[in-house]
């Protein structure tokens, strides 16, 4: 089969792919391949908004300081800093886009906040922010005449030496990224795909547990790729929960009541009525999310029951309803008016703070490729993201990646003794349940084993039942004819163990990373790098 040759090949449209592509077209076409719908994503679902100090009260110091804060230790000072000053530029890019943020008055942003910021910075537009800048990036795409999208290819593996026959290990110094071998899961073709550049721009693994606020694509697809090509991988422990996705057990994914919420007003209650995150810290409903994810879960586990409240009803309804029109009328389709009745919620698996670890430019340890956005660990978010940085981090990025890849792509050239992706030796898998059983299982052990809090005991026991799920599934990869399902299955089990590994070797409890076993933070800081 014909290989197709790009200049960039881009792995993703949410707001790290797209922000990207609009970049690299002005230097050589940009081919993206996406999973599913163009804008499936989770930037999509994106409800608070987008930090940045866009207004006089605020300060870098301050954006600088609460990120740190919340990242219990861990943030890459370098990197924080360099996020934050660059953010407001970053913002009226995406404003001169045509994304639309919320105002107040002519020149002034209608500023939310949220938990651990010590000022209103949140941009917004109502509680879809995400909605509206894939809406508006995806407009700049299709305007353009050097970006193809093709949606509905799955993206398999990198490609590298390997496929020439050459030995890679991880002491391999110059691992180098072609292309992409993707299924068209229309035809169920795997084609090839070569490149000078290419940008994992896939995004997190919220369904790596039961129950996540992430769209079914979250499946950890390019963390797992870049692992399995030998490429590192960074702090994956640190699995945000965040504290008030809305109960209701027959939604999956889990539909999140935005922080924006609490940042209106909203408190946290028990069964009984009484507030409780007075009693966690002294921020109260506003604390970082590591904190007030696990208050939730305590008061959980005491009262026996799977949510607490969350009241918002002392605020006018009108105000309510025009800063958060989605999440009122989410609640009144299952019969809950937020204006009158507490909100029940739970947490549920959220955002990933680590992954393919890259440099203050988006390199990644695999020449040619970078990584961008929720897919990659930067060091921002060190052990807990402070809320609405993840977008930032996203665009800021997107722009670093395109001033890099300036400077080196003209000298990259394409690799031309690829071979096809081999299906010779395959049957198709007639027994689909399978699949989803392993699924199912490995979301379960996650949620079950690996979740708000840890334990050497939990994490021995899901490693053993990890190991076992791996060998089947990698027997059925190995068989038969690949679905996106199984490789997906693939990638969620990659990504468990590589969770599971990283909480084993941290000895400590940190940010997001809480064990009995080990209750206190050690004096010496440390990522973990796989
Ligand atoms: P995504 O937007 O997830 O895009 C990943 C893309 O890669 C998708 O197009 C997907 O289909 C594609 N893809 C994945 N695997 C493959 C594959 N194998 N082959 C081909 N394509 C593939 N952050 C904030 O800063 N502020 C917020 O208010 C906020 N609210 C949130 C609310 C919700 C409900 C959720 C789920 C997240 C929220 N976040 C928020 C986090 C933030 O939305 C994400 O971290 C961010 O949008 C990630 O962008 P991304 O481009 O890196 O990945
Ligand atoms: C939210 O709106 O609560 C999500 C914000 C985020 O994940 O940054």
């Amino acid at each position: 089969m014909a290989h197709r040759k790009v200049d960039f090949l881009v792995i993703g449209s949410g707001i790290s792919g797209l922000s990207f592509a609009l970049k690299a077209a002005k230097l050589g076409n940009v081919l993206i391949l996406t999973k599913s719908n163009e804008d499936e994503s989770n930037t999509k679902y994106a409800q608070g908004g987008v930090a940045a100090v866009v207004d006089k009260s605020d300060s870098f110091d301050k954006h600088i300081a609460d990120t740190e804060v919340a990242g219990d230790g861990l943030c890459h000072p370098q990197i924080v800093e360099n996020v934050v000053k660059e953010a407001p530029e970053r913002i009226r890019e995406l404003i001169d886009y045509g994304t639309n943020f919320d105002k107040v008055d002519d020149e002034h942003y209608d500023l939310a906040r949220e938990g651990g910021h010590s000022k209103h910075r949140i941009l917004h537009y109502k509680d879809i922010t995400g909605y509206e800048i894939e809406r508006a990036l995806l407009e700049q795409v299709h305007a353009h005449p050097n970006i193809e999208i093709l949606t509905h290819y799955f993206a398999i593996d990198l490609i590298t030496q390997h496929h020439q026959g050459v030995h890679v290990d991880k002491s391999t110094p110059d691992i180098k990224c072609y292309g992409i071998y993707a299924l068209d899961t229309r035809t169920n073709k795997i084609e090839t795909f070569l490149s000078r550049v290419t940008l994992m721009a896939s995004g997190g693994a919220g369904h790596v547990y039961a129950s996540t606020t992430n769209p079914t694509i979250a499946t950890g697809d390019g963390i797992a790729m870049v692992y399995r090509a030998k490429g590192k991988v960074r702090n994956m422990e640190f699995i945000q929960f965040h504290p008030t996705a809305l109960y209701n057990p027959t939604d999956s994914p889990a539909f999140l009541i935005s922080e924006a919420v609490r940042g209106f007003g909203g408190v946290l209650r028990r069964v009984n009525g009484e507030s409780f995150m007075e009693e966690y810290d002294t921020r109260g409903d506003l604390a970082s999310r590591d904190i007030v994810a696990r208050a939730i879960d305590n008061e959980m586990k005491k009262s026996g029951l799977e949510f607490v409240y969350l009241d918002i009803t002392h605020r006018k309804k009108s105000d309510i309803i025009a800063h958060f029109p989605n999440i009122y009328e989410k609640c009144l389709s299952i019969g809950l008016d937020m204006t009158k009745d507490y909100i029940p919620v739970t947490p549920a698996a959220h955002y990933l703070c680590g992954g393919i670890m890259v440099d203050e430019v988006g390199r990644t340890s695999i020449q040619n490729l970078y990584a961008c956005g929720e897919c990659s660990s930067t060091g921002l978010h060190g052990a807990n993201r402070l809320a609405s940085n993840s977008l930032l981090e996203a665009v800021v990025y997107a722009h670093r990646i395109f001033e890099d890849a300036k400077a080196v792509f003209g000298s990259i050239v394409h690799a031309d003794d690829i071979p096809d992706w081999d299906e010779s030796k395959v049957q198709l898998l007639n027994e689909e349940i399978l699949v989803t059983h392993n699924l199912k299982e490995t979301q379960k052990l996650m949620s079950d084993y690996v979740g708000i809090v840890r334990s050497d005991f939990r994490l021995d026991r899901a490693i053993r039942r990890l190991g076992f799920l791996y060998e089947e599934t990698e027997e059925f990869y190995r068989n038969t004819k690949l679905s996106v399902k199984l490789c997906e299955l693939r990638n969620v089990i990659q990504v468990a163990y590589l969770i599971v590994k990283s909480a084993m070797q941290r000895k400590e409890s940190r940010g997001l990373h809480y064990t009995t076993d080990y209750p206190d933070k050690s004096a010496s800081l440390q990522d973990t790098v796989l």
